[in-house]
């Protein structure tokens, strides 16, 4: 199947299925669907939390897609928009509900790639990683879209930070890592390499300037207050009366 061309035509004709948007869509920046295009094929198992223009890409490049999404009116128009266009759609499968009720007990084979882009309020998009991306195979690619968002942000300091999180790809709207683990996300706390690495040195900096302020501060006030006493001293013990 020839992929030229295929993320502008998705974008030349989206779907309409989100109200309060003139485009009808709520879609994310096209090198995000550039970067999907280059990393699945024919064939690849994929999963999105959220549904748009992405689902549309994902049933034309032929993957084996699940997308969770809880308004059944954007599958219902979604779905029409496949079967007005003669694009092929039965390997996307539709889970009606909300992605934290969803996710914890969905069946799904390996996945290569897995989008969030579901619910932003915090912690949705870290409760989808924590449910969804337990089912990313080795090797395989998660994308976080909307990271100017402080909710998504959150979860991407915490990949930042953590090895088995390879970043691949980043813009100011979505980011993308490669897992080098796999299986379930559940860990001890004592595991977590992004809460035991030593802090950026940027971090290191502005502590050691804080310390080092709090430190001149506390020698001013004793500088003070030694002064102070001094200078009560000579009042009271002029030098022309000699000192008793
Ligand atoms: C920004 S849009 C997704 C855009 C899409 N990825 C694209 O490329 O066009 C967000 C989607 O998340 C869905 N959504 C909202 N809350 C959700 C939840 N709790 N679980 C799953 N999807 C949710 C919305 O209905 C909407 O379809």
């Amino acid at each position: 199947m020839s992929t030229v061309g295929l993320v502008e035509e998705c974008l030349q004709d989206p779907p309409q299925v989100h109200k309060g948007i003139a485009t009808g869509v709520w879609a994310t920046q096209r090198t995000c669907y550039d970067f999907i295009l280059s990393k699945v094929t024919d064939g690849s198992t994929t999963l999105e939390t959220g549904l748009g223009v992405s689902t549309v890409l994902f049933a034309r490049l032929g993957c084996s897609h699940t997308c969770v999404v809880p308004a059944q009116v954007e599958i219902d128009n979604v779905t029409a928009y496949f079967d007005e266009r003669g694009i092929e759609h039965e390997n996307v499968r539709f889970v009606t509900g909300f992605s934290d009720e969803v996710l914890p007990r969905l069946k799904i084979d390996p996945v290569d790639l897995f989008l969030i882009d579901g619910a932003h309020g915090y912690p949705a998009p870290i409760i989808d990683w924590f449910y969804g991306a337990q089912h990313l195979r080795r090797g395989g690619t998660l994308v976080l879209d909307d990271i100017q968002l402080r909710q998504v942000q959150a979860l991407d300091a915490f990949l930042q930070k953590d090895p088995r999180w390879v970043e691949l790809s980043r813009t100011d709207k979505w980011v993308a890592y490669r897992r080098e683990s796999e299986g379930s996300l559940r860990e001890a706390e004592r595991k977590q390499p992004a809460f035991s690495a030593p802090d950026s040195l940027r971090d290191q900096i502005l502590q050691t300037t804080e310390t080092a302020l709090r430190d001149a501060k506390t020698v001013a006030r004793k500088v003070k207050y030694r002064l102070r006493r001094w200078q009560g001293n000579r009042r009271r013990w002029p030098l022309s009366r000699g000192r008793p």
